[in-house]
């Protein structure tokens, strides 16, 4: 009966991560997996998160089914860290936010959401980008294409060659964005070239889908929501979806959300009915336990200003070891050029590496990192950067 089902040749990032788990080799370097790992390699606790952790078990409450769109203080967490405290479409109702199974379950009730009422849409991925991002809208039948962004030769942005894919599209093709930290490239619009990508998308009717999940990881808070509140500012339509998977701290967690910022606060009640119907009929409502954390994280001020502080603690010590790695190779390659290393933002690093070059660090020094070169500069520390800069300088030479 099964004989025709296909196997699964297993997630490229997820895959590596239980290769990885399965390797003996005591001086192995998980490199592959979007992680924060601290200067010991440990997974951190936040604080703000065991504090959070210490009321809601104490007392230990009932756990009912949480509202289809999850606790109305995690959606007003997730509203007010995209779109800023105060901010005029949430005084006005403009946003519809349902929390969600992390980014990934927010990225699923998005495409389901396209798929259903905007059945023609197709969307548009960069060059690369995540491969769940292809997966999921493919998954629920929404044609997916590549914009072009990555220049591998140069390590930079292809932005004339992006507009111009950009001013070919249909009106209301969808185009999934990363507003920092972009995953897999690290490679970041300028503000400036922000504005222009977003009035491309006005003068097209093209929508917008912002996929936010390193939120603090890049310059801070603020800055990297640029795109999401200038499209605001602009009056676009637009979907974003978050994940606190990293900022929190909480990958097992799977806590996130979805916001839909509509033009009228009647049209916001409706998608936030339709988002709702979508959530039933994929998993009912989410689960609760990482609900009440984001709740209590976000929603007291005293916490809320220990959690930042400890985002730009993880943030600052990513940027360390990217100029701790750009040193080491430069006294040992001197003549390549590892600007690209600094330049990157976020948790990753694209190196460039063939992809012989990532098998042999990983078979030959116990350094693992995505096959198309995509490093996680999270799981550096001082004690593995001169092991993973000497394996790494060995593949470049040879
Ligand atoms: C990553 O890109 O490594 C993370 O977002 C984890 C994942 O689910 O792929």
């Amino acid at each position: 009966m099964f004989e025709r089902i296909d196997y699964y040749a297993g997630d490229p990032i997820l895959g590596l991560m239980e290769k990885y788990s399965a390797d003996n080799n005591p001086n192995k370097v998980n490199l592959g997996i979007g992680i924060y790992y601290d200067e010991s390699g440990v997974l951190p606790v936040l604080d703000c998160v065991k504090t959070a952790e210490a009321r809601i078990a104490d007392p230990i409450a009932p756990r009912p089914y949480l509202p289809m769109a999850g606790l109305p203080g995690h959606r007003k967490g997730c509203q007010e860290l995209l779109f800023g405290k105060g901010a005029q479409i949430l005084k006005d109702g403009l946003v519809a936010t349902t929390a969600t199974i992390g980014g990934s379950g927010a990225l699923k009730v998005g495409a389901e959401f396209i798929h259903q009422w905007f059945p023609q849409s197709k969307c548009y991925v960069s060059d690369p980008t995540w491969g769940n991002h292809i997966a999921i809208f493919e998954g629920s039948d929404v044609e997916v294409g590549k914009y072009p962004y990555y220049d591998k030769a140069n390590s930079s942005i292809k932005f004339d060659e992006m507009i111009a894919f950009f001013e070919t599209l249909n009106k209301h093709d969808v185009i999934l964005l990363h507003p920092c930290c972009h995953n897999p490239t690290g490679m970041d619009l300028t503000q400036a070239q922000w504005d222009t990508v977003l009035n491309v998308i006005k003068a097209h009717e093209l929508i917008p889908f912002m996929d936010i999940a390193y939120q603090g990881f890049g310059e801070d808070m603020d800055s990297d929501a640029y795109a999401i509140r200038k499209a605001v500012e602009m009056g676009l339509p637009l979907f974003v979806s978050n994940s606190f998977s990293k900022n929190l701290s909480l990958y097992g967690e799977r806590v996130g959300g979805l916001s839909v910022v509509c033009p009228t606060a009647d049209e916001a009640e409706r998608v936030f009915g339709q988002l709702n119907a979508m959530v039933r009929r994929i998993y009912s409502s989410p689960p609760s336990h990482g609900g009440h954390v984001v709740d209590i994280v976000m929603n007291d001020d005293a916490l809320h200003e220990q959690w930042v502080g400890e985002v730009y603690a993880m943030r600052d010590r990513i940027k360390a070891m990217r100029l701790k790695l750009k040193s080491v190779l430069e006294a040992k390659i001197p003549n390549r050029n590892f600007d690209y290393i600094t330049r990157q933002n976020g948790m990753f690093s694209f190196t460039g590496l063939t992809p012989e070059q990532v098998e042999r660090l990983q078979s030959e020094f116990g350094i693992y990192m995505v096959s198309n070169s995509r490093m996680c500069v999270a799981g550096l520390n001082t004690s593995n950067i001169d092991s993973v800069a000497n394996a790494m300088a060995d593949v470049l030479k040879d």
